[in-house]
């Protein structure tokens, strides 16, 4: 299963939920690696420093580049969840050969139409789902986000597929770079949901 998390915005989570939903996926014995595809480096990063700590990832994290990337064939022995670089021809590349997508996102209407632009270059018929993360539940502006995913009322409107989790904003899921934390949080919720929509995929009942 190859799930690259994109998104063509910076800062929007999707190291950060790469890594928290592979922990999910190996607590849960779904086989699972994480490749690195963004030159910035940040999940190999996490995972040398969670070595360092004496807390490895139980899991891989390996780097990779776009010529990988095409090659990557499909596999349903293991999840292989990809951290995509915000910007580049990485994010085409990431789509192509997607089984999954997961565009994480903020709960900030402006970043909403980031959501609405990667969402146009992907095919209808590839599965995908928006992941709200780093979120205040009783703000303005969250709801307003949750309103325009969810939106089939206006003209024009499309519902966005998303995942019913939400990842609340936490100081531990801010803190835990270069450490295997214990707590998945809402991260748990946010696996089964995935696992879940995988198998009705494969049923054919998507
Ligand atoms: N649920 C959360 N609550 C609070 N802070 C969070 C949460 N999730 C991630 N963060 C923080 O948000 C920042 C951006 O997260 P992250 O690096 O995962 O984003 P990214 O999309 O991979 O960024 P880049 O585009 O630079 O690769 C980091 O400082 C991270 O610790
Ligand atoms: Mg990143």
């Amino acid at each position: 299963m190859r799930i690259p998390i994109i998104n063509a915005k910076g800062g929007v989570t999707k190291t950060t939920s790469a890594i928290y939903l592979a922990l999910a996926a190996s607590r849960n014995d779904q086989p699972v690696e994480v490749l690195d595809a963004d030159v910035q480096g940040h999940a190999s990063l996490w995972a040398y420093a969670a070595e360092d700590a004496g807390t490895p990832l139980p899991f891989p994290v390996a780097i990779t580049n776009i010529v990988n990337l095409e090659r990557l064939k499909p596999d349903d022995s293991k999840w292989t969840i990809i951290d995509a670089a915000p910007s580049g021809k990485i994010i085409d590349v990431c789509i192509r050969i997607a089984d999954y997508i997961i565009i994480p996102t903020s709960d900030s209407p402006m970043d909403l139409q980031q959501v609405r632009a990667v969402m146009d270059i992907i095919p209808p018929e590839k599965p995908c789902a928006v992941l709200v993360t780093r979120a205040q539940r009783n703000t303005r502006a969250f709801g307003q986000t949750v309103a325009m995913l969810d939106d089939t009322e206006h003209q024009g409107a499309q519902a966005m597929p998303r995942f019913e989790t939400v990842i609340p904003m936490r100081q531990d899921i801010k803190r835990a770079m270069g450490s295997a934390p214990s707590k998945l949080y809402e991260y748990g919720d946010a696996y089964v949901e995935l696992k879940e929509d995988i198998a009705r995929m494969k049923e054919g009942n998507r």
